[in-house]
């Protein structure tokens, strides 16, 4: 089979991966790729129902000791945790938290959500010149405050936490990767100590001294890796929801005038941007643990790196028709922004509050809000997994 390869696009990919994606899937679910990310050969799924198959099939792994030795994959991540488990590690570990996460848990935190972006949407709006980084302003620090918040750790050094986030995900050097990942889990192991030592009403206290009913506990390795991956999902995803949702009402005049007539129109305009524009382009990785077949081809056993093309999913229209059209009024529903089986994410209660709230406040506030940038000029996060511009510059008037 050619190698397809998305690493000799460059910028225009990472701008634009959706008519790449499209192109792919016109000629079959399954493509051997070289990735942006270090240049390493994977197989890429695209299209809905092979795609959502996928993220659901067991015999995927999501552990990376399955991984083919052969892969530059780079360290990324911190300690054992949910998305480098499978079943019955995963199931302990997804267990201890869920019901911090439940719907009803989440709504709880509404009133602090909105009084954190009301805070924020007041300094934004003191900027004399009427302008604003909504990265900076918005997008960013409300989903890691919350987070930090709930976890119990408000003095995170963020700034120094984001570097090292973005670099771990997403940039393309493998070693650059490693060194990021490595500093996380350093900071991470000081964060658990000093709880450990100062416990308080929080998360990551209960994690340290609770138990889920039948005795089990977190091994400190695991406490790293839980605390990781919630401190990462907080800063990496709902962002990219919040600044990629903004953009496309901004950039889509009568869809942002229909939602401000109609602000309950909220709920699903949200569900629309996931499946639009979502925030996640290709999920955590997965490896094969005997040959698998989709479509026509046969992906090898052995550990063989498997991508699935969640935005192209989200785009296919033989699931959703005009798929590239950006509509608050369609029916979103079945996007997989959030993933399929097992791994669906444990926040999607948590980040759909956050942009409900931020967006609708957003718009509220702000009768006059407009892109400051040419759509064309916004650079874009590197890497194939998450999907979100570096800055969204923006004018509301002074
Ligand atoms: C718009 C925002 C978000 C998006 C688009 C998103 C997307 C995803 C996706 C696609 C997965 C599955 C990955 C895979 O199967 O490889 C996932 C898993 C997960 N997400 Fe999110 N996420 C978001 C926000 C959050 C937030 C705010 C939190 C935490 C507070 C969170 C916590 C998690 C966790 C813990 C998992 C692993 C679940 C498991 O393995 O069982 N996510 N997320």
């Amino acid at each position: 089979m050619n190698v397809v390869d998305l690493a000799a696009l460059g910028e225009s990919f990472t701008r634009d991966p959706y008519p790449v994606y499209a192109r792919l899937r016109a000629q079959g679910p399954v493509h051997r790729v070289r990735m942006p990310e270090g240049g390493a050969s994977a197989w890429l799924v695209v299209g809905y129902e092979a795609g959502r198959a996928a993220l659901a099939d067991a015999r995927l792994s999501k552990d990376w000791s399955k991984a083919s030795p052969s892969l530059p994959l780079g360290a990324v991540s911190s300690g054992p945790h949910m998305l480098r488990a499978d079943p019955p590690d995963h199931t302990r570990l997804r267990k201890l938290v869920a019901r911090e996460f439940t719907a009803r848990r989440v709504e709880e935190l509404a009133p602090r959500v909105r009084k954190t972006t009301d805070e924020l949407l007041d300094r934004m709006l003191a900027a004399p010149d009427g302008r604003a980084d909504l990265v900076e302003a918005l997008s960013f620090p409300l989903p890691i405050s919350v987070i930090c918040e709930l976890l119990g750790v408000p003095g995170l050094d963020r700034d120094s936490f984001r570097t090292w986030s973005n670099e771990a995900l997403g940039a393309t050097d493998p070693d650059v990767r490693t060194a990021a990942a490595a500093s996380m889990a350093r900071y991470i192991t000081d964060l658990v100590r000093d709880k450990r030592q100062r416990p308080g009403d929080d998360l990551l206290s209960a994690l340290i001294h609770g138990s889920d009913g039948d005795g089990d506990r977190l091994s400190h390795e695991e406490l790293v890796g839980m605390a990781w991956l919630l401190l990462v999902a907080g800063h990496e995803t709902t962002v990219n929801l919040i600044s990629n949702g903004v953009l496309a009402l901004l950039t889509h005049p009568r869809q942002l005038a229909a939602l401000r007539a109609d602000p309950a129109l909220i709920d699903n305009a949200v569900e629309e941007m996931l499946r639009y524009d979502g925030p996640v382009e290709t999920p955590t990785y997965r490896f094969t643990t005997e040959p698998v077949t989709i479509g026509d081809t046969v992906i090898p056993g052995g550990g063989e790196l498997v991508l699935v093309a969640m935005a192209d999913a989200n785009r296919d229209p033989a699931r959703f028709p005009a798929p590239d059209r950006f509509d608050i009024s369609r029916d979103p529903r079945g996007h997989v922004a959030f993933g399929h089986g097992i791994h669906y994410c444990l926040g999607a209660p948590l980040a759909r509050l956050e942009a409900r709230i931020a967006i609708g406040a957003l718009l509220d506030r702000c009768p006059g809000l407009t892109l400051d940038i040419h759509p064309a000029a916004i650079t874009w996060r590197s890497g194939m997994m998450i999907r979100g511009p570096h800055s969204l510059p923006v004018r509301f008037g002074a």
